[in-house]
Order: structure tokens, then sequence, then C-alpha cells
């Protein structure tokens, strides 16, 4: 009989990636029985020259203090453990690299598949790509493969995420880099399709005639702790908004694709983003919380913002005219991301003098899952009232006992089986990096100044004045109106 081998190789296993998402991910692939101990196992690689052992209690420690401290649950964990060979080498020389392909050699029977994750900063990402290629593929034709995962950040903007494409181009090909964005793989954002282009309900009013504005929000109650010198590098921006919102954005605004192929549904992600118009200053708001520079690796001076509002506009003939507000914020007063599509006002309203407010459509994406419809109702009892009450699907209540997959689960079991659906695409990359590296640059120079704000608030004052302007209809409702069921 044929058998086959799935290596899976996590380079930098000793960082906080890695520990915190990787591996908790990777254990939860086993328990659930998608890698057969018979056929898998798992390397980690990367400088420290620690032992197997000691690879394997800083794992422990990770999965054990998680939720569950029943026996059965160490007891899976230890099994798990035993999966894992940790190998230790340098990323720029073959020498380490040669020791991985060995090891790896070591436990591999018939077709060969390596999956290489990337658990390391980018600008090692070339020089790795090149060891592997050297020494670490897979060797076998029939059934063997090779693929490589990365993350973000890819770049920094247009000009060095295209250097970066095109040094790991040169050594893989397209369909063999998954770029994760982690949001792809947010049950509501896989959600969206199936929302979109499988309800008769949506079809018709999914445009410019009956959609005011799109909002997609992004919220955090906590600063850049302990990540701050990362942070300074990127901002909010490139941390948040250019990729995971942007994405968002693209499965809410795109056209329906012709299949569920991953190719065409790239190819219509990839159109809208070429269709959004260039930012206009007047439609920014940077923020940056007071203490945010005390962080001992932030520069005093730092024009980083942790906040920012922008708005995007997509041209054309179904979202001509439509706001799309991306908001995303550190430090802020909760921690929540959603999606609000506010439709417009109903013409000729008969019930104008008890008007309640707006229809809205709002995904929340976290925490606790759900889609609620905001509509107008008669207020039950003997008045003609009216007040607005919501349709609910509150995960937590429809769906009872039903665990929701953590996105780097179903992203790296996705990875396994090949499918790029979930995954950023060169070309979408680009695009998405043309639509904000000028205001990057502007921000970058100086030119444009974050605004101060209070950790705990809502961000500047600015911030909501621009959403007002931006989507001001005959009949403003502010959004803390919203019922948010927990
Ligand atoms: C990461 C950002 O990509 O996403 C972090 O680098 C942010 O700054 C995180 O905290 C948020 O992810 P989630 O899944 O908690 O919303």
């Amino acid at each position: 009989t044929r058998c086959g081998s799935l290596s899976i190789v996590v380079l930098g296993a000793s960082g906080d990636l890695a520990k915190k998402k990787t591996f908790p991910a990777l254990f939860n692939l086993y328990r659930q029985g998608f890698l057969p101990p018979s056929e898998v196992h798992i390397f980690g690689y990367a400088r420290s020259k620690i032992t197997d052992d000691e690879l394997k209690e800083r794992i422990r420690g990770v999965l054990i203090q998680a939720k569950d401290t029943m026996p059965e649950h160490s007891e899976s964990v230890s099994k798990f453990l035993q999966l894992i060979k940790y190998v230790s080498g340098s990323y720029d020389t073959e020498e380490g690299f040669h020791l991985l392909d060995n090891e790896i050699s070591k436990h591999e029977c018939g077709s060969s598949r390596r999956l290489f994750y990337l658990a390391l900063p980018p600008s090692v990402y070339p020089s790795v790509c090149k060891m592997i290629k050297r020494c670490c593929t897979s060797k076998s034709d029939s059934g063997g493969w090779s693929r490589i995962v990365v993350e973000k950040p890819f770049g920094k903007d247009t000009e060095s995420a295209e250097q970066l494409s095109a040094q790991i181009g040169e050594l893989f090909d397209e369909s063999q880099i998954y770029r994760i964005d982690h949001y792809l793989g947010k049950e509501l954002v896989q959600n969206l399709l199936v929302l979109r282009f499988a309800n008769r309900f949506f079809m018709p009013l999914w445009n410019r005639d009956n959609i005011d504005n799109v909002q997609i929000v992004f919220r955090e109650d906590f600063g850049t702790e302990g990540r701050g010198g990362y942070f300074d590098e990127y901002g909010i921006i490139r941390d948040i908004i250019q990729n995971h919102l942007l994405q968002v954005l693209c499965l809410i605004a795109m056209e329906k694709p012709i299949s569920l192929k991953p190719e065409n549904i790239r190819d219509e992600k990839v159109k809208v983003l070429q269709s959004v118009l260039p930012i206009k200053d007047e439609e920014v708001v940077l923020g940056q919380y007071d203490g945010y520079t005390s962080d001992p690796t932030v520069p005093d001076n730092s024009n980083t913002p942790t906040f920012a509002t922008v708005i995007l506009r997509i041209h054309n003939e179904r979202w001509e005219g439509v706001p799309f507000v991306l908001k995303a914020g550190k430090a802020l007063n909760s921690r929540k991301a959603e999606i609000r599509v506010q439709f417009k006002d109903v013409p000729g309203d008969i019930f104008k003098c008890k008007k309640q407010g707006r229809n809205e459509f709002v995904i929340r994406l976290q925490p606790s899952e759900a889609m609620y419809m905001k509509l107008t109702v008669k207020q039950p009892g003997l008045e003609m009232d009216t007040v607005q009450s919501e349709l609910d699907l509150s995960y937590k209540h429809r769906y009872q006992g039903v665990t929701i997959p953590e996105a780097y689960e179903r992203l790296i079991l996705d990875t396994i089986r090949g499918d790029q659906q979930h995954f950023v695409r060169r070309d979408e990359l680009k695009a998405a990096w043309e639509i904000f590296s000028p205001l990057l640059h502007i921000i970058d120079d100086g030119q444009l100044k974050p605004i101060p704000y209070k950790p705990g608030s809502r961000g500047p004052a600015q911030a909501d004045e621009l959403l007002t302007k931006a989507t001001d209809d005959n009949c403003k409702r502010p959004s803390h109106h919203d019922v948010e069921k927990q």
C-alpha cells in the first residue's frame, strides 16, 4: 500500500506568533482528527538553542492554561507534543536547513507533502524562502508538494510589497504561496459570500439606490501593549485597515464571482479594489491615544496613528456615491468588529414625525457573532406608534453548543487541503497597497498628524464629525441607540 507524509514546519517556532496562534491551531486540528499521527510530523525551527523538550514545555504551557484542565485534555496535549521535533539553525545559512531536511526526510515515507509556516518577521522571508527552496522542498513527484505560509506585514507600501512578492515569486509559484489574512478565517467573514449570493433578499437592495453607506469598524479596548516597537513602524492603517478591513470591504462590495473557485473569487476582489478612488485628505481622521509614546520602544515624537477613520469610494455602477467608512482604533472604549450596512430612508414616508431610524443590517464579527436587521415595526398596543426593533440572528442562541473554529485553525486546514480561496493573491495585495500608499507616505512624511484622544474613549471627536458629514441623510440617528445583544 502507498503511504504519504505531511510535514508541517513552523519556522520561528520559539516566537510569539507560533506560541499564541500556530501551535494552538495545530493542536485544535490534531484534536479534531485532521492531523492523523500516522501521517503527520511537526517540526519547529528557530535560532534559539533549546532542546525538543524545552520547546514542548513552552507549548504545553500555552495549551494547558487554556480553558480545559480535564485529564483527557492534558493527555491529548501530550500526544500532540509527541509529533513535534525541534531543529535549531540560522535563517540565512544552508547548514541548519540541511539538518531540517534530514530530520523531515527521516520521518517521511511515500509522497512527501511539506508545509512551511513562516512565523517570522518579513525581513527574513526572502532568505528563509531561498534556503527552503535550496535545501528543503519536497522531492517526490507524484502527490507531493511544498507550500509556504506567510503573514503580514507584507511590505510597507506598494513598492516594498512588490519587491517582497518578486523575491518570493522567483522561488515559488503563486499556487504554492499562502498569504494569511486571519480575518478571512473568521466565521462571519466567511459567511459574507453566502449571505450576499445565496439570498434573494439582498440581491435587489445591495446597491447605491438603496444603501446610504457602509461602515466597517474595528475597535480594541487595549493599547499596543508589548508590541509598541513593531506597531510604531506600521501604525493602525497598515496593521488593520489595509488588510483586515479592506478584505471585508471586498467581500461586501465585489460582484458575484462566476463560481466558487478561488481564482474566480479573487478576480472579483481585485476588480473592486482597482475601482477604489484615491483617498482624499479631508476624508481621513487620524488619532493617537494619550500615553502611546510612554512605551519605551516608541519614540517620544512618534507620528504613528493608533486610530484612523478613512472613507473609501468605489467608482463603479453599483457603488458610485456610497461612502465606505473604514474605522479602526486601539485603546478605545470597547472591543468589537462589525459591519454596518445603513439603508436610505423610505421615500414619501408617512410616519415622519414618529420616525425611529433607518433600516440597518449589522454583521458583528466579534465578540459574540451575530447578524441583525434593524427595522421599524408598530409598537405593540392600542396606539399606532412605531418603534425600532430587530430581526436577530445571534449565533450563541441559534447555534447552541456549536463551536466556532478559530480563524487560524481553519486557514491552516485550507493550506493543507490546497484551497487558496481565503488567502490573498499577489495582484490583490498590490491593489490593496495602491489604495493606501499615497496616504501612508503623507503620514510618514509628517504632513498629516494624528489627533490625541483619551484611552477608553470613542477616539477623536473629529472622526464622528467626518462620519456624520459623509453619511448625513435626511434622518440621522446616533448608533448608540442600538440594542447590541451579547
Ligand atoms: C492583528 C493585528 O493582525 O490583528 C493586531 O496585528 C490586532 O494589532 C489583531 O490586535 C486583532 O485580531 P482579532 O482577531 O483579535 O480581531
